[in-house]
């Protein structure tokens, strides 16, 4: 059975507040092999990582990520609505984010949130903080805005980029070829079929599926020899793994 990695889903967002440093480094402890996040950029310009284009749901913070200031986003409390004990954490931004991951060797899967706002010149900014951390041969792109993929590829075409997708598109492989992607980032019930799998597979295209939780979800898509799957439980799916590991030795 092909080794699927274990990718925590906005950090280890199951146990503790999404997005934050916390859930980051409790996904690095629970043995996760990648991390995702999603960035957007604040008003004057500094690229955060959250998954909401609007703060209230996660945060002490009301407004658009958009319409507020870097010193304002930093003043909000990112951690107190998962729960008191992760009171004053703060959204991270895209240094403190990159510096955490740089030396670990982990795959890291930034999501570019830029579906509904089209901030401008976001590509061209985190493929030079890429080169800035060094970070090229660990990290893949991802977007459900595919213009945005393409932008990707004709400013670099070496930054591997993932297109996400939540319904089951005809000839995805086909699709994904003509775009230049170097994976598929499907919502997890389009994949759980064995020829769309070999289409794509056979296409030589990575298939990173999002948001897994279930354990009969993930034995089944590792049986399907999915390369990633996103959790929001890697201390699960690392149980996960380990034990299909032993079984086959
Ligand atoms: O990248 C996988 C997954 O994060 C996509 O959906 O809404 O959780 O960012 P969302
Ligand atoms: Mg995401």
């Amino acid at each position: 059975m092909v080794k699927s990695l274990n990718i925590a889903h906005r950090g280890f967002s199951g146990k503790y507040p999404e997005n934050t440093m916390i859930a980051f480094r409790k996904a690095v402890e629970a043995g996760c092999d990648g991390i995702e996040t999603d960035v957007h950029i604040t008003k004057d310009g500094a690229i955060v990582v959250c998954h909401d284009e609007m703060v209230y749901r996660t945060t002490n913070g009301q407004g658009s990520i958009k319409d507020l200031t870097y010193d304002e986003i930093k003043k909000l409390d990112a951690g107190i609505k998962f729960g008191e004990e992760f009171k004053n954490t703060s959204i991270p931004d895209i240094d403190e984010f990159m510096d955490y991951v740089k030396d670990k060797n982990l795959l890291v899967n930034i999501e570019l949130k830029n579906g509904i706002i089209n901030y401008k010149n976001l590509e061209k900014r985190i493929i030079e903080k890429i080169y800035e951390y060094g970070l090229k041969d660990n990290v893949i792109l991802s977007s459900f805005n595919h213009y945005s993929m393409v932008k990707v590829k004709e400013i670099d075409s070496s930054i591997k980029t993932g297109l996400l997708y939540a319904a089951n598109i005809y000839k995805v492989h086909e699709y994904a070829q003509k775009v230049s992607a170097d994976a598929l980032h499907p919502y997890f019930p389009s994949v759980m079929n064995e020829d769309i799998v070999k289409e794509i597979k056979d296409s030589n295209i990575a298939i990173n599926t999002y948001t897994v939780n279930e354990e009969k979800y993930m034995r089944r898509l590792m049986e399907l020899g999915i390369d990633g799957i996103i959790t929001n439980y890697p201390d699960v799916l690392k149980r996960i793994i380990d034990e299909s590991e032993r079984i086959v030795v």
